[in-house]
């Protein structure tokens, strides 16, 4: 017998089946936390994803045996993204005695005011169960959680100091029970808030046929992004569209020269394919958002928004990647930078969605190279992003693809620039021609991040940065571990 259809969210809260009927779809799930549920343990600093004083564990069925967990802000997960998974809380860790990961902090004076310490302990506790997207070092674990007074060295004193056998415990006890009774949590119908509406398609084609009923809808797939046009830009949105529970849009699978990656594609799921075809593409990542962040945020997402800032797009373009899109039972592809037509606009139809990315995956002879520049080093938006690839044969360049984020009102290949490098020997003379020819390319805007000036020389700046790594590898270029961890 089928699941039994309900009009409710349910998912598991520390263990205990709870239900959210009638609830606002875009009520985050940190408001329901705090607010129905009354676990205040989960604290709101920014509401948009970059603080980290709200994460909670999120854990969803992963194939026949597991459940995965992961890190994530519940300030921009919307409540009934949560349907059918199950969520862990501070309040679950603490409960005869301090957790182990507690202990530490205490013990190292890793907390003063203690707003920011339920956040930490959560990003540490899914590193000490080796949670998804934590496989990476403290610093990188922690770039997401922001702390105002005790500074971070007692902070990450402690986290070294957590043992090893404060691992598994609550995860693991409840892994079985959470996972059957997430079985027994799944249904099918759209949840209809009072004035909102929430669909949760199952299958492409129900996605094809709900987005094409409803061209107006929102698509939602992390809600990176459009969790803050929640919190923050409090836009009314009437109508969305989940694509989180479509299986097909999870895949990343090789057909013939490519690697199709599907829309829903989850930064945290990629990382680690990406990073062995193009390694410079996994560095970058890692500095796109937090954990948190990419753990919820998608690829698909990341181009769907057209944003010119986006770290993706002008990466994806450099490689010469196509994007599938789908409308109804029609299915076209086109190369992505094609795409973006100008700020705020794409080339999409209505009732058309991002359905996957066709990535290239012969990358042995191309230099490629990509440069993310922010402010700071973790968890910024880039105030310019630059992707190279590059093919020299016998000295002679035969082909480049070069792609900006940050440098135009979409992410945009630099043409002339191309043109001045092919046919040309890969020397001084001709970088500095194409460095000139990208003055044609683009005129970028003065902003918070940076000034056109900068902007300009930064973007050709990047590009001599490439032929210095070819041509001197032995040069220490990039930024040393020790210096931001
Ligand atoms: Fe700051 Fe959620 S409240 S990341
Ligand atoms: Fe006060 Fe971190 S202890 S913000």
């Amino acid at each position: 017998m089928g699941p039994e259809p309900h009009r409710a969210v349910r998912f598991l809260l520390n263990g205990e089946v709870v239900e959210a009927a009638d609830v606002d779809p875009t009520r985050t799930l940190l408001e329901h936390l705090r607010g129905a549920l009354r676990r205040t343990g989960t604290k709101e600093g920014c509401a948009e994803g970059d603080c980290g004083s709200c994460t909670v564990l999120v854990g969803e069925r992963d194939g026949e045996q597991g459940v995965a967990w992961r890190a994530v802000n519940s300030c921009i997960q919307f409540v009934p993204m949560l349907d059918g998974k199950a969520v862990i809380t501070v309040e679950e860790l603490a409960k005869d005695a301090p957790h182990p990961v507690q202990a530490a902090m205490v013990e190292h004076h890793g907390s003063q005011c203690g707003f920011c310490t339920p956040g930490i302990v959560m990003s540490l506790y899914a590193r000490a169960i080796d949670a998804k997207g934590t496989g990476a070092p403290v610093s990188e674990v922690l770039a997401g959680n922001l702390c105002r007074c005790t500074g971070y060295g007692p902070i990450l004193a402690a986290a070294e100091a957590i043992p090893d056998e404060a691992a598994p415990d609550v995860a693991e006890q409840l892994a079985d029970l959470r996972r059957d009774s997430m079985l027994a949590l799944e249904h099918v119908d759209p949840i209809a808030g009072q004035t909102r509406r929430w669909f949760a398609p199952r299958d492409l084609d129900e996605l094809a046929a709900t987005y094409a009923a409803h061209p107006d809808a929102v698509i939602v797939a992390g809600a990176t992004d459009i969790g803050l046009w929640v919190t923050k830009q409090r836009r009314p949105l009437a109508t969305l569209i989940d694509i989180g529970q479509v299986a097909a849009l999870k895949t990343m699978t090789r057909e013939g020269d490519w690697l199709r990656i599907g829309a829903g594609v989850r930064y945290v799921d990629a990382l680690e394919t990406l990073s062995a075809l193009y390694p410079d593409v996994g560095d970058m990542m890692r500095r796109l958002g937090s954990t948190q962040v990419r753990n919820s945020g998608t690829i698909g997402g990341n181009i769907a928004n057209g944003s010119p800032i986006g770290d993706m797009p002008p990466v994806l373009i450099a490689a010469g990647a196509r994007l599938v899109l789908r409308q109804g039972d029609a299915q076209r592809t086109l190369a992505l930078e094609d795409f973006f037509i100008a700020y705020g606009q794409q080339n999409r139809r209505p009732g058309e969605f991002v359905e996957a990315v066709l990535l290239p995956v012969r990358v042995e002879r191309t230099l490629f190279k990509v440069f993310k520049l922010s402010k700071r080093f973790d968890q910024d938006i880039s105030a310019v992003c630059g992707a190279f690839a590059i093919q020299i044969v016998d000295e002679v360049v035969t082909s480049a693809r070069i792609a900006y984020g940050g440098m135009a009102g979409t992410p945009k290949r630099a043409m002339a620039c191309e043109v001045a490098l092919v046919g040309r020997l890969w020397n001084r003379t001709t970088i500095h021609a194409a460095v000139e020819a990208l003055a044609g390319d683009f005129t970028p805007l003065t902003d918070a991040r940076a000034s056109a000036t900068y902007r300009a020389l930064a973007a050709g700046n990047m590009l001599r940065k490439v032929y210095i790594e070819s041509a001197r590898p032995d040069l220490p270029t990039r930024v040393p571990e020790a210096a931001h961890g």
